[in-house]
């Protein structure tokens, strides 16, 4: 069922509530790294403006633990999106109270008001009623284009909305749900989808969901290692998660029952460790001792790309090696490449992924990437996220 959508319901002349995931990083500087979650909220602002709606924004970044914190101010994204967009973006001093409420009230239509840090406030995650009924008195719409923040169920995302006539998702919203929505309904097969990524632990949900799907699972990164553990390949310090041994096991097993292959690295970049600077080798079949797996190797990444050129879909989240210290970084370039000329419906999710697609300048090759993190992993697990879930259906259109 599609979701309600901010093309749906009137907004001209309203006061709309726009939830945005504007959480992205910032530099030492207070200077915004990659701003992508910012310019995919223009499609919704964009739609709002030439409608002539009154936009209140808001937000969370970071994890400001209930107290204003001048490090986690949306001042640097205010600025940001005004750039962007060639026009003020006033902040707000707070996101609820008088003043707020004075500044909400000026607002002309087109104009756009963000607000401070949602998370300056504990009521926020605390999901507070008193909380939700002062954000909601803000607005006539409420609109949800946070789609990373659609797995928390904290006020913004959810305990306002009963407070507030006409609800609906926005743009972002629909785009992410549609996309991730395919791969779990009906991806076009082969579909192959590539996991890395320091933990296993942050990937068994979605494996087992995945498992009568998929036709093949390719792994990569610091994860790959603890398969490789259970298969009896020697690691050497590779990071294992030795508490998951088991659960690896078992989905080895489930994927050979099924005859689904698994493909594991067959060679790796080591040293030992991974900085910045160190010598490296590149070794196949087991790693000695003192020395650690921190990257896939050039068998490895021919064997990736071969096996991602037949698909029809890709999933693809996590680096297959520690993306930030060059040069293990080379195999995870090599897998966006390979994504990206692969001619599949490709969906790319999760920060390092994303980061080596844009580095090769490969955005256009990809059919969605996904502004999630923690809320693309559960939807593709299968878990109901709530800050979706609380969101109206279209109406059933009869005849
Ligand atoms: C994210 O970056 O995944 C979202 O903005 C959610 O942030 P959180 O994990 O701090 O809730």
């Amino acid at each position: 069922m599609a979701k309600l959508s901010v093309e749906d319901v009137p907004v001209t002349n309203r006061r709309v509530f726009v939830r945005v995931d504007f959480n992205v990083p910032l530099n030492t500087e207070g200077n915004i790294g990659d701003d992508r979650r910012i310019r995919e909220a223009l499609p919704t602002i964009r739609h709002l403006q030439d409608r002539e709606a009154k936009i209140i924004m808001a937000s969370h970044l970071g994890r400001p633990k209930g107290k204003a914190d001048s490090r986690y101010s949306l001042a640097p994204v205010a600025r940001h999106l005004g750039r962007i967009l060639g026009q003020d973006v006033p902040l707000a001093p707070d996101c609820v109270g008088p003043q707020v409420e004075a500044m909400v009230k000026e607002l002309k239509t087109k104009e756009l008001l963000l607000l401070e840090n949602l998370r300056f406030h504990p009521q926020e995650e605390a999901n507070d009623p008193d909380f939700c009924r002062q954000l909601a008195a803000l607005c006539d719409v409420y609109i949800n284009d946070a789609f990373g923040a659609a797995h928390r169920a904290h006020a913004s995302t959810v305990g306002m909305i009963p407070f507030v006539s006409t609800v609906a998702c926005g743009l972002l919203m629909k785009k992410e749900l549609d996309y991730l929505g395919r791969i779990l309904s009906k991806p076009e097969h082969p579909f192959r989808v590539i996991l890395g990524g320091a933990k296993v632990s942050d990937k068994i949900g979605l494996i087992n969901h995945l498992l009568d799907k998929v036709d093949a699972l390719l792994i990569g990164g610091a994860m790959a290692y603890t398969f490789l553990k259970v298969k009896g390949i020697q690691v050497g310090i590779s990071k294992v998660e030795s508490d998951r041994l088991e659960e690896a096991r078992e989905i080895l097993a489930r994927f050979e029952k099924l005859a689904i292959p698994i493909l594991l690295p067959l060679d790796h970049v080591i040293a030992q460790s991974p900085s910045p600077g160190t010598s490296t080798r590149i070794i196949e079949g087991g790693i000695p001792e003192g020395y650690g797996g921190f990257d896939i190797g050039p068998r490895s990444r021919s064997l990736f790309a071969e096996k991602l050129q037949g698909a029809r879909t890709i999933f693809w989240n996590g680096p297959v090696g520690v993306f930030e210290v060059p040069p293990f970084h080379e195999g995870t370039l090599a897998v966006a490449q390979a994504v990206a000329s692969s001619g599949a419906i490709s969906v790319v999710g999760g920060g390092d992924s994303v980061a080596a697609i844009t580095q090769l300048g490969l955005d256009d090759k990809i059919t969605h990437l996904s502004t999630g993190g923690g809320a693309t992993l559960e939807f593709l697990e299968g878990r109901e996220l709530p800050g979706v879930a609380s969101l109206p259906e279209q109406p059933v259109r009869s005849g």
